[in-house]
C-alpha cells in the first residue's frame, strides 16, 4: 500500500473514539507498532518510490505522523485527566465522607463550660464515688434525711465504716465541697459530670449529667444568681425560654428555690406542655460555709445544679430522655 492510500483520517477518527487508555494504546499500536504499524510500513515504503516522489511523500507522511502524535498525547491527558494533577481529577464530585460529631450530651456540656467560661466561671471535677459525709454531711443533710435512703441511692458494698460509707454521688454538690477546701474565696466555678440515682422512667434515669455553679463573694446576692441562671438558660436552650423560679428545699441553700422549665416534647400527655423541674438553687447555707472553714459573716454567695438531660429535653423537643442513651443512629443523626 503506498503512502497516498493509506486513509490517515481514518486514524484520526479512531483517536478521538477512543475512551479508555486500552483503546488508545490499541490505534497507537496499529499506527506506530514497530513490525506492522501502519505508519512504520508507510515510513519503510519511502525507499522504493521513485527520486521525485519520495520527497513529497515524505513531507507528507510526516505530517501526518506529528499530526498523530499528538492527537494521541492529547487524548491520552484527555482520559487521565490533565497533567498537572497527576491524573486527578479535581473537578470530580466525590461522594461526601460521613464524618460523626459528639453525642449530644458532651457536646452539650461544652457548650455550658464555653457559656460560664466567658461569664469568669472556672470549671472543676470531682469523683463519682464520694463517701456519704462528701455527698451529705458537709452538706448540711441532717443525719437521717430521707435522701439518704438506699432505696434512693447506689451505696457501695465495701470495708468503708458504717457512719461514712461509698456510694455512687447523687448531685454534683460535693464538688462545691472540694472546691471550697482547696480554694480560698471569692469563688465562681462550675462543675459538670454523672450522678447517680434510683429512678427510671420517660424524665428519670440511674445515670444523669449535672453541672453545679458556685459563686462565693462579699455582696453576692439572689438577684445575680437569677441573673446569671437566667442568661445561661437563654444562651444553652433558647433566647425564648419559658421558665419560671418556685420556692424548694435543700438543706444545703437558704432560701432555696428550683427553676422549671416548659416541655412540649410529650405529644401524647399534654399537648399544653408541662413544667420539668431543671435547677434547684439558693444562697449557699452559712452552715455549708463554716463546714469548710469560711466565714458567712464575710462571704455569701449561691449555688445551683442543672439537670443536663431535661435541659436538652426541652431545647430538642425529646419525649423521652433514655433515647439519649440508646446508641441509635436513627436518632443521634439527628442532631
Ligand atoms: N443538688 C441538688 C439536686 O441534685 C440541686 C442543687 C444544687 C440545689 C445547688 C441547690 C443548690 O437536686
Amino acid at each position: 500500500m503506498s503512502t497516498t492510500e493509506t486513509n490517515w483520517e481514518s486514524f484520526e477518527q479512531k483517536i478521538s473514539a477512543a475512551g479508555t487508555i486500552d483503546e488508545l494504546n490499541a490505534v497507537d499500536q496499529e499506527l506506530f507498532s514497530r513490525k506492522s504499524g501502519a505508519m512504520t510500513k508507510a515510513m519503510g515504503g519511502l525507499k522504493d518510490l521513485p527520486e521525485l516522489d519520495k520527497k513529497n511523500a515524505a513531507k507528507d507522511l510526516n505530517i501526518w505522523k506529528k499530526k498523530l502524535t499528538e492527537q494521541i498525547d492529547a487524548k491520552h491527558k484527555e482520559i487521565q485527566g490533565s497533567g498537572d494533577n497527576d491524573g486527578i481529577d479535581i473537578t470530580l464530585e466525590l461522594p461526601n465522607k460521613e464524618r460523626g460529631h459528639l453525642h449530644l450530651i458532651p457536646e452539650f456540656i461544652r457548650k455550658v463550660e464555653e457559656v460560664f467560661g466567658r461569664m469568669g466561671f472556672d470549671t472543676s471535677y470531682g469523683p463519682e464515688i464520694e463517701s456519704e459525709e462528701m455527698n451529705f454531711d458537709f452538706l448540711n443533710f441532717a443525719k437521717d434525711h430521707a435522701a439518704r435512703d438506699a432505696q434512693d441511692v447506689f451505696m457501695i458494698l465495701d470495708d468503708a465504716p458504717a457512719k461514712n460509707r461509698n456510694l455512687l454521688r447523687a448531685h454534683t454538690s460535693p464538688v462545691q465541697i472540694r472546691y471550697m477546701q482547696q480554694n480560698e474565696p471569692p469563688f465562681r466555678m462550675i462543675c459538670p459530670g454523672k450522678v447517680y440515682r434510683k429512678d427510671a422512667d420517660a424524665t428519670h434515669s440511674p445515670m444523669f449529667h449535672q453541672f453545679e455553679g458556685l459563686m462565693i463573694g462579699k455582696n453576692v446576692t439572689l438577684g445575680h444568681m437569677k441573673a446569671v441562671m437566667i442568661q445561661v438558660v437563654r444562651e444553652l436552650i433558647d433566647p425564648e425560654a419559658e421558665f419560671r423560679f418556685r420556692t424548694g428545699y435543700f438543706p444545703f441553700v437558704e432560701p432555696g428555690l428550683e427553676m422549671d422549665m416548659m416541655w412540649r416534647g410529650d405529644l401524647t400527655d399534654s399537648k399544653e406542655g408541662k413544667w420539668l423541674e431543671i435547677a434547684g438553687c439558693g444562697m449557699v447555707h452559712p452552715n455549708v460555709l463554716k463546714n469548710v472553714g469560711v466565714d458567712p459573716d464575710i462571704w455569701q454567695g449561691f449555688a445551683f445544679g442543672f439537670g443536663v438531660e431535661r435541659m436538652i429535653m426541652i431545647k430538642q423537643q425529646i419525649p423521652d430522655l433514655r433515647s439519649m442513651y440508646e446508641g441509635d443512629l436513627r436518632f443521634l443523626k439527628q442532631f
